[in-house]
């Protein structure tokens, strides 16, 4: 799996990190096992990602729909999730990454919250990969929490509703200092967004794999990445047009340097 120089690095990678309870079962171990051994892979990920100069990297780590597990499945995830932030601030910090936590949090415990604000605070000076966690994240709630606080805007300063665009509503999401992502990744061989960046990916390249997260390393990861690189991003053209604005911009690029 190699990359080139001539391979299409998406700005913005987003991944469903699914199969650490199906991993677990197949070592005869408990769940919380497999989400052990999936933080592990989160860590080798983001070196990957960081080493790409990947300049986004959402990682969906509990959805909104995620708390009708059995309770302790739960406490555990929260626990691991509380103790990977102890662990890895600061060599986030160091590896010049920056933590943002996009969800809901208020759920969390007061604890967790803590942390949370902590571990950005100790990261916002970074400028290079910017780790997204999604955490009691759902698209919906997403675009909700969006249509709500445009509306109380719109209310506060009488604007009319026929004048709001997309735009409006992207720049509500929790995501909105982003771009959005150009590939889509879920492990664990389901195919389906289940209620991710609904919004946010309407026009993202969507892969996905039958390893479970446990087992996704970089190879895995450049694997996904070759096979993004060699699609033809269309956004709705001709794939001739596509071709010849391309030829353009690299006529325009060499004009511009020679
Ligand atoms: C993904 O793995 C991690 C979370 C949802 C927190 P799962 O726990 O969904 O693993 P499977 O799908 O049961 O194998
Ligand atoms: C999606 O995985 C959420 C996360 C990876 C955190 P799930 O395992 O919860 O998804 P479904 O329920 O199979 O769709
Ligand atoms: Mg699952």
């Amino acid at each position: 799996m190699q990359l080139s120089a001539s391979t299409n690095i998406p700005r913005h990678i987003a991944i469903v990190m699914d199969g650490n309870g199906r991993w677990a079962k197949r070592q005869k171990r408990p769940r919380l096992w497999g989400h052990k051994v999936g933080v592990e892979a989160v860590r080798e990920i983001v070196k990957a990602c960081s080493a790409l100069d990947v300049e986004c990297l959402t990682i969906f780590a509990f959805s909104s729909e995620n708390w009708k597990r059995p309770e302790d499945e739960i406490k555990n995830l929260m626990g691991l999730f509380m103790m990977a932030l102890e662990r890895e601030a600061k060599a986030l910090a160091r590896n010049n990454v920056r933590l943002k936590i996009i969800g809901d949090i208020s759920q969390f415990s007061d604890k967790l919250q803590k942390k949370i604000k902590q571990v950005e605070e100790i990261t916002s000076k970074s400028n290079g990969l910017n780790l997204i966690v999604a955490a009691n994240y759902g698209g919906r709630w997403d675009i909700l929490q969006s249509v709500k606080s445009l509306a109380r805007k719109m209310d506060q300063e009488k604007r009319n509703a026929e004048l709001l665009t997309e735009q409006d509503i992207s720049s509500h999401l929790s995501t909105s200092e982003y771009p959005e992502p150009d590939l889509f990744i879920r492990t664990g061989g389901e195919k389906r967004i289940s209620n991710f960046l609904l919004w946010q990916m309407a026009y993202t390249e969507l892969y996905f794999t039958d390893v479970l997260w446990p087992d996704f390393g970089k190879e895995e990861l450049h694997r996904a990445i070759l096979d993004f690189s060699s699609r033809q991003r269309r956004f709705g053209k001709t794939g001739d047009q596509v071709v010849s604005e391309k030829q353009g911009a690299v006529i325009a690029d060499d004009q511009g340097s020679g």
